[in-house]
């Protein structure tokens, strides 16, 4: 009897509200950051992830912003709005859930140029050619910085709507196993919050969790499937995987799995964060999970308790021996964080190990790097 597979009920265009059930810190007093546990249930919607996949997460905007938008603007809020899809809502509601109302568009800054006295260098650094340029200026700039230094400034609520984006989902590495979990999905997302030109800015998604979503409220979310950044099929397999800050977060689902199958394959964590004291996360789980022997080997990486940065590409490559035997024995390597700087280094440390223990030139062990990519033994997931 053949049966036909059913469509997913729940997908990016019909988002489940998912019910948050736990919100906690998991740094402690003296991080210097925020960095958050959340739990949803997913009860009744039959939604099934693997780890290594993302949540994508439909955040609202920060309604003191709109407000201060709308102020900016000379708009009352009440003004009808609608979007390219047809739908219709007044401008507070679009500014509010539909709207990307922070970081400027690239028509907002051509408005912007055209209408603006002051911000004059604005239309040389719309050149093309000046994109990086551009992109410097733009640092923690945002929508309002325009709208406030020009109060004389009128625009029509068309012309406004026009040049905004659509709010897009943030994605959130899944930090639990289904199989430890079932019906509930874990993230671990560390919130923005800096300052820039004077003014106090959040970032979208990551305070909308820790500042405006209660426990008890539904947050609209989907699966969103990363087939090239799964557990290896055979459990045996060894895994070695590099996860500071936030990227730990899809090894504690790996871990999590992995225990729950009664896996044989080793595994090898690197974790770094600033402080042992108050930015060590999870740190119970980890260790009970080293001491049931889940975690084979555990090294951690904090970059602020001494005078000198210590990264978790220095413990690699304190231990690159070993390193390379178990990447000789077959294991696969996952790193998932930062792209911007740690995952650059630690393909640097890569590419060290592999010279200096197999003996290799920098173009042999960049075959052999590039081999272990192509047998998806080498996967990222960085951001
Ligand atoms: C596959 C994937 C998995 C991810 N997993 C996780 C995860 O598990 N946990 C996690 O926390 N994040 C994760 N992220 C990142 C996440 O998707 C969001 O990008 C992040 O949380 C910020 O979202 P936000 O809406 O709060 O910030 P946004 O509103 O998008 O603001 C971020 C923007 O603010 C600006 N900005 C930020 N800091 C500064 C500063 N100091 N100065 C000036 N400007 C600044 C930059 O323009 C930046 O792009 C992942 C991303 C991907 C692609
Ligand atoms: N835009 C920004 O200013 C900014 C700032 C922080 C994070 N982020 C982004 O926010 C996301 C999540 O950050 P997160 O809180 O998960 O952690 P994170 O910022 O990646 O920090 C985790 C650990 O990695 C260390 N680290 C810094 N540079 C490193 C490098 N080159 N190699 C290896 N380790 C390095 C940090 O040390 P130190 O902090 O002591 O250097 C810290 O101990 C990332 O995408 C990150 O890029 C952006």
């Amino acid at each position: 009897m053949s049966t036909t597979p059913q469509a997913p009920p729940y997908s990016r265009k019909n988002p489940f509200p998912a019910k948050l059930v736990v919100s906690q810190t998991l740094t402690l007093s003296g991080s210097e950051k925020e960095t958050r546990h959340y739990e949803f249930s997913l009860a009744g919607s039959g939604m099934q992830y693997e780890p290594g996949d993302s949540m994508g997460v439909f955040a609202k905007n920060n309604p003191k912003l709109v407000e201060d938008l709308l102020e900016a603007l000379h708009f009352s809020g009440g003004e009808s709005v609608t979007t390219k899809e047809g739908e219709t809502f007044t401008l507070r509601e679009g500014l509010l859930h539909y709207f990307q109302i922070t970081q400027p568009s690239k028509q907002f800054l051509e408005l912007i140029a055209e209408r603006s006295a002051t911000r004059a260098e604005l239309k040389e650094l719309l050149d093309p050619e000046r994109k990086r340029d551009l992109d410097n200026y733009l640092w923690g700039l945002e929508i309002v910085d325009f709208l406030l230094d020009n109060p004389s400034l009128r625009l029509t609520v068309e012309e406004f709507v026009r040049t905004l984006r659509k709010l897009q989902p943030r994605l959130y590495s899944i930090a639990s196993s289904l199989k430890a979990h079932p019906e509930e999905v874990h993230l671990m997302v560390a919130s923005v919050r800096y300052e820039s030109h004077g003014r106090k800015r959040e970032g979208v998604a990551t305070t909308y969790l820790a500042d405006r979503v209660a426990v008890g409220a539904e947050v609209p979310m989907f699966v969103h499937i990363a087939k090239g950044f799964r557990l290896p099929e055979d459990p045996s397999t060894p895994i070695i995987m590099i996860g500071p800050g936030t990227g730990l977060a899809p090894f504690r689902a790996y871990l999590e799995e992995r225990k729950a199958l009664g896996a044989s394959g080793k595994n090898w964590l690197f974790f770094g964060e600033q402080r042992h004291n108050c930015d060590f996360f999870y740190k119970e789980q980890l260790e009970g999970l080293q001491k049931e022997g889940v975690l084979t080997r555990f090294d951690t990486a904090f970059s602020r308790d001494q005078p000198n940065k210590i990264y978790v590409q220095h413990r690699i490559l304190e231990n690159s021996k070993e390193i390379f035997d178990w990447l000789e024995s077959g294991a696969h390597f996952f790193v998932c964080g930062d792209a911007a700087r740690m995952a650059k280094d630690v393909d640097v440390a890569l590419h060290q190990i592999v010279e200096k223990h197999g003996g290799k030139t920098p173009e042999q062990a960049a075959e052999y790097i590039e081999a272990l990519r192509k047998e998806k033994r080498y996967k990222r997931d960085v951001y």
